[in-house]
């Protein structure tokens, strides 16, 4: 025993002394990242290389370093192990303790260089742009330093008219957070300046207060009273000082108001004219598209006009109001009654609201609640953010009522029309349909989504595309007159201008596996490109337009309602689905019966375009809807309104 225990100090020791030894010898050699010269991303405060070299440095002395530029407004950063005993690009590096690489700049022939260093292991993988303060730290990535030109004064050949280049090459990181970029013109005796600073807004500059900081241009604007022609502009944007933007010349102040006031109000007048004309047009198309479609097909879905949205059709049990957030202390009279629906985020609950639209002898009006644990804030803001948008208004797309913030039951809510035939996987397992209301189905959903993913609405007025990114027949509600609408936007993308290349980069494989395009599942999506969000959505809403047609009585012996790829309680993964889509080319058997109805042979053709495997190749959603405008209007067959149960599935509409 004592032999053992002898035996058991002796190997401790061992290890304590080979531990050491290690210890000794990895603190002796730093490890650092090693890349040449390549493009940097930033983000808040910081700037990543994106370099996974790191390399084990060849001198104990060596401490890890950076360099970072900007060249016509591309960042380029560079990292290595440094000997801080010599200069860095001619930049003696002083302190280099801290476990941050905090850049120092130096302005190396215009290219607006910096460097740092820092201690410890691939401490210079990323690189700090300014020294943040603990509350700085603490509010990360919020309260941003502000980068601007800063030449103080400098003569200039800038004669106060259209757009302006500040011509200075030094971009500096501002003091304080509350500083924001300043830009000063002024002529004295003949001779111009131009002022690029940082100021902080708590205190004036040329005794003036600045007003327009929080605007992302510099807009200069005169300032009276001084003894110079004087202009002045402040903005927030990172050198947005650099360009200067003239407004009104104080001299020709008096003079050119009238005209201006009068240039201006020329586009409005033709706006207000072109929106009355609009609005006349829609209405008396709508009303004509009302006419014939009772007329002609019964009922067919009419595209309603965004700046209708008041006289949205009531004939669903609810309709759209109001978009905006309902604050805590005027919450809605809502009464819950029972779940209608379970979602990844959210229960939908039908609902009684008690006042509002109700016709006369009405206690209430029906409505669906969508409930998000306060958990789930980031769902719930992103399907408020898509509804709050007043042009996404359609026949075809759920009607948002408005959302509410229930702090007392740390709940979020969002109040929508309330569909009682619910959802439409729910709606085609329990019903077949005709071939009346397969058109029905299938060219509202299409114009549906035709209209999400338009550019502008049915009155021309400009709208953000939007891709919906979870197709599929659980997320389309069926109303009352057998029409779709798309629902459940917790996973849609605004496709504007403002979305960063981060929130491309995280938008490349969301949605419902069983539903997902083959370039999604192997996250090929190409992200540049707005219109290949789109096709990925045509290609989940052929899934949809294939199960509508499964179930459609016109084409013989209809078989129980089944969804894409499989069996309902079934949920199949990523992997799974790429074995079936991708490598064995797999989609949704198109029996040969359905060729034997002209109509339904038109709608499996534009189906199996809409789920080509080549996205450019596939139809867009407008391009639906033409196809069945074009099957209605050439098939013209008995309607009935009604759909049938699976047990009265006669076979009448062939
Ligand atoms: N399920 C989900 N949303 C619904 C709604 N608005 N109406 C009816 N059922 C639903």
């Amino acid at each position: 025993m004592e032999r053992f225990c002898l035996f058991r100090s002796v190997l401790l020791a061992c290890c304590l002394v080979s531990g050491a030894s290690v210890m000794v010898h990895t603190a002796k050699h730093s490890m650092c990242k090693s890349c040449g010269p390549q493009p940097a991303r930033s983000r808040a405060h910081y700037c990543y290389p994106d370099c996974n070299v790191s390399k084990v440095c060849p001198n104990p002395e060596d401490i890890c370093a950076a360099a970072w530029w900007r060249e016509a407004g591309i960042v380029t950063m560079e990292t290595m192990c440094h000997n801080p005993a010599r200069p860095l690009y001619s930049v003696t590096l002083k302190d280099y303790s801290s476990a941050d690489c905090l850049l120092i700049s130096k302005h190396v022939a215009g290219r607006n260089l910096r460097v740092c260093a820092c201690t410890g292991d691939d401490c210079n993988e990323r690189v700090l742009l300014a020294k943040l303060s603990i509350e700085e730290e603490m509010t990360l990535p919020f309260k941003l330093r502000k980068i601007c030109r800063f030449c103080d004064i400098e003569s200039t050949t800038c004669n106060a008219t259209g757009v302006c280049d500040s011509a200075c090459n030094i971009t500096s990181i501002c003091e304080s957070p509350n500083e924001v970029c300043v830009g000063v013109w002024r002529r004295n005796e003949g001779i111009s300046f131009v002022e690029t600073v940082c100021h902080d807004v708590a205190f004036p500059f040329y005794g003036q207060y600045l007003t327009d900081y929080n605007s992302s241009t510099c807009v200069l604007k005169p300032v009276k009273g001084m003894e110079d022609e004087f202009y002045m502009c402040s903005c927030n944007a990172e050198e947005c000082n650099d360009k200067l933007i003239f407004g009104l010349r104080a001299t020709e102040d008096k003079r050119t108001s009238l005209l201006v006031l009068l240039v201006s109000l020329v586009p409005l007048l033709v706006v207000v004219v072109l929106l009355a004309s609009c609005f006349y047009t829609c209405r008396v198309l709508r009303q004509q598209k009302l006419k014939v479609s009772k007329h002609k097909t019964k009922g067919m879905d009419s595209e309603t006009c965004a700046i209708f949205s008041n006289d949205d059709d009531h004939s669903d049990s609810s309709s759209a109001k109001a978009n905006n957030l309902n604050h805590n202390n005027e919450l809605l009279p809502i009464q819950l009654d029972s779940v209608v629906g379970k979602g990844r985020f959210a229960e939908v609950y039908r609902a009684k609201l008690k006042q509002g639209l109700m016709s006369a002898g009405e206690a209430f009006q029906t409505v669906a609640v969508k409930i998000f644990p306060y958990e789930e804030y980031a769902s719930w803001k992103n399907e408020w953010e898509i509804f709050s948008d007043s042009e996404l208004r359609h026949d075809n797309i759920l009607h948002f009522l408005t959302a509410e913030d229930r702090k007392a039951e740390r709940q979020y809510w969002l109040i929508t029309a309330y569909h009682e035939r619910g959802n439409l996987q729910d709606f085609l397992s329990k019903h077949v349909v005709s071939w009346e209301e397969l058109c029905r189905l299938g060219v509202s959903l299409a114009r549906g989504v035709a209209h999400l993913h338009s550019d502008q609405t049915a009155c021309g007025l400009a709208k953000v595309p939007i891709v919906h990114r979870d197709l599929k027949s659980s997320n389309i509600l069926v109303k009352t007159d057998l029409t779709c609408c798309l629902c459940d936007f917790g996973l849609s993308l605004r496709l504007d201008n403002a979305m960063s290349p981060d929130e491309l980069a995280n938008s490349g494989q969301v949605g419902t596996a069983r539903y997902m395009a083959p370039e999604v599942l192997e996250s090929r999506i190409d992200l540049e490109n707005i219109e290949s969000f789109k096709q990925a959505d045509v290609y989940s809403m052929a899934l949809v337009l294939w199960e509508i047609t499964s179930r459609c009585s016109a084409i013989g012996d209809v078989r129980e309602y089944e969804p894409p790829f499989g069996k309902l309680r079934e949920h199949p993964c990523v992997e799974s689905m790429k074995d079936d889509v991708i490598r064995d080319r797999l989609r949704p058997e198109i029996p040969a019966s359905w060729s034997q109805h002209t109509g339904v042979q038109f709608v499996s053709s534009a189906i199996e375009e809409c789920w080509d495997h080549d996205p450019e190749a596939r139809l867009t959603a407008h391009c639906v809807v033409e196809r069945f405008d074009d099957i209605i209007s050439a098939v013209i067959l008995p309607i009935s309104s009604e759909p049938k149960s699976p047990e009265d599935s006669g076979n009448d509409d062939k």
